[in-house]
């Protein structure tokens, strides 16, 4: 007989598990996907291990699923048996929460497989995908069919739609075309029952209740398994100009997106802001890389400007708002790309910026937004706070300002281990950034969403009532706590015995 093994825990409300051995459920499991899509040996380090190497988890297996009868039938069997399941795609989460804990009882759903574009509807605007196709093949499949898929993210060479939507990923495009949830049109879901809500109609105009995609955007694989979505097209424009400039200071740089609105309107597409450390570790991390103006400079911007006249048209534009800028006095120079290819090494340089931190070690993020009007008022207490009491500190701060959104970084002083610089100052540094970030009505995850490192953080700094409500959705979607347990909510509070 083989040996008997414990459900994983905690689990809450659990329907007592039908008694299965861990080889019964294997087998199950193989008799759904086949043998090969099991995985339970060899090194599943690209599962277990999330992208900033915060925690390594242990998977009971990774099972990778090709079709959405496939993941109904996977989510039964887990249901039976009482196993969770961490649904995954790419594996580029910032906050832990696309690998399972250390119990080794939780499986990895990787949809990876599940990758297929169904449809494209050119006279719709829409496109339907599978869950695990890769953002940039989606984005190459719109552009070949001449349209845009505004969704741009650093990791987009690797995350999926279906991690996009678990998250609701910004990115850089947000200021003009808002976060993944404003993309998404519709959604097929794998329900915590094993059913099947099929809800990609593609309508821009449906309100025949409550509008069950947004439970599902941004639950962070909480809720159920989001396996193909329905996402909107834009016409891809006739020309794209990309400037970087120096700015005197984050007022001058508020100063700047300001304007920008003014001059480009609906053509703003990006406007990211970039602090001199951050830049600097793009240059010592990335020497190849030549990035203007940052050693004279406190902060650079990169702006782009998309056309749907022409190139003629959008340079013209760009150069009036850059020369009203300079008169102002909020850039103090810039460049503006002559071609496709120094468009893509301005904005390469920003993008490896969260590479560059990485390559630096371990560091402390904070993903947090704030009215954009506030942010230099913020960054001004924020760093004399942090100067004053953790010595040495150095801060990276970069971000889609306009959007309010801050990736208001901390690294290790130079030469400090960072494993003990985390373990004793992460605590502190974050009481002093939240308690500052509370105090401007602002967010704690702007875009990054909970996951486990977050999960203490949000039931401290969300209120009581938003969290109940969010408590009740839970327990009325996923009675049993078998998708992703212990991510976004804290376990204990979703159901209360
Ligand atoms: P995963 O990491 O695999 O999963 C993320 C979450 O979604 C998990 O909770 C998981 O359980 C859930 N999930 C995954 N697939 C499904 C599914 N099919 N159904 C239900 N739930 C699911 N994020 C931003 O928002 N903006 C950025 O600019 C940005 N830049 C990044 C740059 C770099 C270099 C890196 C490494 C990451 C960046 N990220 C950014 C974070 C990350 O890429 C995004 O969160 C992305 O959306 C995650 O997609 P993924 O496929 O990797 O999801
Ligand atoms: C970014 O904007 O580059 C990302 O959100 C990644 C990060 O914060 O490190
Ligand atoms: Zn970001």
């Amino acid at each position: 007989m083989p040996k008997q093994w414990a459900p994983c825990q905690p689990l809450i409300h659990r329907a007592k598990p039908i008694e299965m051995s861990r080889f019964e459920f294997l087998l199950s499991l193989r008799a759904i996907v086949g043998d090969a899509n099991v995985l339970t040996e060899g090194d599943l380090s690209g599962y277990e291990l999330d992208w900033r190497k915060r925690e390594r988890g242990k998977a009971l297996a990774v099972v990778r699923p090709s079709s959405t009868a496939q993941v109904a039938e996977v989510v039964k069997t887990c249901a039976q048996a009482g196993v969770s399941i961490v649904p995954q795609g790419g594996n580029t989460g910032m906050v832990v929460g696309s690998t399972p804990d250390a119990s080794g009882t939780q499986i990895v759903l990787s949809l990876t497989r599940m990758n297929a574009i169904r449809t494209l509807d050119a006279a719709n605007l829409t496109i339907t995908v599978e869950a695990g196709c890769v953002l940039q093949t989606l984005q190459e499949a719109c552009d070949k069919a001449g349209f845009l898929f505004p969704l741009s993210l650093a990791s987009e060479g690797s995350c999926t739609i279906g991690g996009n939507l678990g998250t609701n990923a910004g990115g850089t495009q947000v200021v003009r075309f808002g976060n993944t949830r404003e993309l998404c049109l519709g959604l097929e879901v794998v329900t915590a029952q094993g059913e099947v809500w099929s809800g990609l109609t593609g309508l821009r105009k449906d309100n025949t209740g409550y509008d069950l995609r947004h439970l599902f955007i941004g639950s962070e694989g909480t809720l159920g398994v989001i396996t193909a979505a329905t996402m909107k097209l834009y016409p891809a424009p006739k020309s794209q100009l990309t400037a970087l400039a120096a700015v005197p200071s984050l007022d001058a740089a508020v100063a700047l997106l300001g304007l920008a609105h003014q001059h480009l309107g609906a053509g703003l597409t990006g406007f990211e802001v970039m602090g001199q450390f951050a830049l600097s570790l793009v240059t010592k991390h990335f020497p190849q890389q030549r990035v203007p103006f940052y050693e004279t400079t406190p902060y650079c911007v990169v702006l782009e400007n998309s056309d749907s006249e022409s190139d003629e048209h959008a340079r013209g534009q760009f150069e009036r708002l850059l020369e009203d800028a300079l008169a102002q006095g909020c850039v103090s120079d810039a460049v503006v790309a002559e071609s496709m290819a120094q468009a893509r090494a301005l904005w390469h340089i920003r993008e490896s910026i969260p590479l560059a931190q990485a390559q630096e070690g371990l560091n402390i993020k904070h993903d947090i937004s704030i009215a954009v009007s506030r942010i230099p008022e913020f960054v001004r207490l924020a760093d004399a706070a942090l100067e004053a009491q953790f010595p040495g500190v150095r801060l990276v701060n970069y971000g889609h300002l306009g959007d309010g959104n801050l990736h208001y970084n901390v690294q290790a002083p130079a030469g400090a281990d960072a494993e003990v610089f985390l373990r004793d100052q992460e605590g502190p540094i974050n009481a002093v950034v939240y308690a500052l970030v509370d105090e401007f009505n602002g967010s704690i995850s702007a875009e990054h969403g909970i996951g486990s490192l977050k999960r203490e953080k949000l039931e401290k700094h969300k209120s009581p009532v938003a969290l109940g409500l969010m408590r009740s959705i839970k327990a009325a979607l996923d009675p049993h706590n078998m998708f992703n347990p212990g991510r976004m909510l804290a376990a204990s509070g979703v159901a209360p015995e």
